[in-house]
C-alpha cells in the first residue's frame, strides 16, 4: 500500500483534514498524519489516529516515537507530502527554512511532491509576505491547491477558505502520477554559458546564468527521470540528483552530448553556446603590446544542429534566445535544426531571461503550434516544457 503524509496546521477548516484522509484511503493510501502542535489546540489527534489507524506525529521529540518514525526515514517512504489545511505561518516556515517542528523540519528532508493548500483569512492570504512565500514555493516546484471564495470563519465573505477536500485529493493523485511520469526515461540537460578562451585568462561568453537548465533538471528530476546536466560555469547550485558534468568551452560540451546521446530519450539544449571561438587558445597569458587590434574568430560546432542528423527517435528541444521577430525567427531555427519542440524567449527585456529567477516564453511545436506562458519562475516554466515533452516521449 502506497503511503502519504497529510500536514495538518491549525486553521478552523482543520474538520475538513477528516475528509481528506477518508478520500485518500479510498484510493488506497495509507495515511500518515502530522499535525503541528497548535492544530492539536482544535481536534485531538486520537480523532486523526483512530481514522488513520497510524500513531499521529506531532513533536519530533517525544520519546515514545523517536525509535520508530524519524523525519528521514518517513521521508523516504512516502510518494506525496500534502498539507492541508496550511496557515500563512507554516508556509511562511516551509519557504524561509525555518524547522521548528517535525512538520517543517519533514518538509526539508522529502523528495517526493509537495502540495498545500492554504486557509486562513483574505487579508493574511492577500498579505505581502504571504503571496511572496507562496510565489518562493513555486519557484521550488511546491504545488498549491488555491483557497476557494465564499463564507470564513471569521464571519466575512471572502479569499481564503480551504479548497474542497476532493479537489486536494485529485491535485494529490496528479501530483503522485507525474511523480512517476518520466520513470525509466533519461534526459540530457545542457545549461549556461560556455567560454571560448584566448589565453588562460581572457575568454568570450555570455550572459547566461544557467538558471533555466538547472531548473530543468530538478523537474525532471522530480518526474522520475534520470538526469545528465552538462553545464557550463555558473554561480548555482546543481540539483543534487542529476549527473553533473561540467564543462568550459563549446566543443568540450559538444563532446559529452555527444557522448551521452546515444543512450537518453530527450536532449534539451537550454545552453547558450558561444557561436565563435579563439582559433587558437594560448597556453600562457598573452601580454598586451603583443595582442593584435583586430582577433579573428571561428565558428563552433552547432551541438543541436549535428544531433538532428543523428537523431534516432530522441525528442530534441532547443531554446532561442532572440531579441526581435522572436516567434519567425525561432519557427526558422527549429525548422533548420529539425526540433520537435522550440523555447523562444526575448532577451531583450530586463526582468525576465538572462540571469533572473522568472521567464516568460513561447513554446512552438513542430506544428507550428504556439503556447505563449505568462511571466512566472524558470522551475513552473518548465513544469509546462516537461508536459510538451511528455506527449512526445515514446512517439
Ligand atoms: N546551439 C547549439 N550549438 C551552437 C549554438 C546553439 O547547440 N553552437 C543551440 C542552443 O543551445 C539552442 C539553439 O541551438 O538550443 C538555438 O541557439 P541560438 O544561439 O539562439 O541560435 P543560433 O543557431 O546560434 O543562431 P543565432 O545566434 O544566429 O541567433
Amino acid at each position: 500500500m502506497t503511503k502519504i503524509a497529510l500536514g495538518v496546521s491549525s486553521s478552523i477548516s482543520i474538520y475538513k483534514a477528516c475528509e481528506i484522509v477518508r478520500r485518500f484511503q479510498e484510493k488506497k493510501f495509507k495515511v500518515q498524519v502530522i499535525m503541528t502542535k497548535n492544530a492539536t489546540q482544535f481536534i485531538s489527534p486520537l480523532l486523526f489516529s483512530a481514522l488513520s489507524g497510524q500513531e499521529v506525529v506531532v513533536d519530533p521529540f517525544e520519546k515514545a516515537l523517536s525509535k520508530t518514525i524519524a523525519h528521514v526515514s518517513l521521508a523516504q517512504e512516502i510518494s506525496l507530502l500534502c498539507v492541508a489545511p496550511a496557515t500563512a505561518n507554516i508556509i511562511g516556515k516551509f519557504s524561509s527554512g525555518v524547522a521548528d517542528d517535525f512538520l517543517s523540519t519533514f518538509f526539508q528532508t522529502v523528495k517526493c511532491p509537495v502540495l498545500i493548500a492554504p486557509a486562513m483569512n483574505e487579508a493574511m492570504y492577500f498579505h505581502h509576505p504571504t503571496q511572496t512565500n507562496i510565489q518562493r514555493l513555486k519557484a521550488m516546484g511546491v504545488k498549491f491547491v488555491e483557497p476557494e471564495e465564499g463564507y470564513l470563519a471569521c464571519q466575512e465573505e471572502g479569499w481564503g477558505r480551504l479548497a474542497a477536500p476532493e479537489k486536494i485529493v485529485e491535485e494529490g493523485l496528479k501530483l503522485i502520477k507525474i511523480s512517476k511520469s518520466l520513470k525509466g526515461k533519461s534526459v540530457l540537460i545542457t545549461a549556461g554559458p560556455t567560454r571560448e578562451y584566448l589565453d588562460p585568462v581572457r575568454f568570450v561568453s555570455n550572459r547566461s546564468s544557467g538558471k533555466m537548465g538547472y531548473e530543468l533538471a530538478a523537474e525532471g528530476l522530480s518526474r522520475g527521470a534520470e538526469v545528465i546536466l552538462v553545464s557550463g560555469p555558473t554561480q548555482i547550485m546543481p540539483p543534487v540528483d542529476a549527473e553533473l558534468r561540467k564543462v568550459q568551452t563549446a566543443e568540450e560540451m559538444e563532446k559529452e552530448v555527444q557522448a551521452c546521446f546515444p543512450r537518453v530519450d530527450v536532449v534539451i539544449m537550454a545552453a547558450a553556446v558561444s557561436d565563435f571561438r579563439f582559433p587558437n587558445v594560448s597556453s600562457q597569458k598573452i601580454k598586451k603590446r603583443e595582442l593584435k587590434s583586430v582577433i579573428e574568430f571561428v565558428s563552433t560546432p552547432d551541438i543541436l544542429g549535428k544531433l538532428s542528423q543523428k537523431k534516432a527517435g530522441q525528442v530534441l528541444v532547443g531554446f532561442a534566445a532572440e531579441t526581435d521577430n522572436i516567434l519567425k525567427n525561432a519557427k526558422e531555427k527549429m525548422r533548420e535544426k529539425h526540433l520537435d519542440l522550440m523555447v523562444a524567449n526575448d532577451v531583450k527585456q530586463r526582468d525576465i531571461g538572462f540571469d533572473s529567477d522568472y521567464n516568460r516564453v513561447s513554446i512552438i511545436d513542430s506544428h507550428g503550434k504556439v503556447l505563449k506562458t505568462e511571466k512566472m519562475s524558470k522551475r513552473e516554466i518548465s513544469q509546462i516544457i516537461f508536459d510538451k515533452i511528455e506527449g512526445l516521449v515514446g512517439k
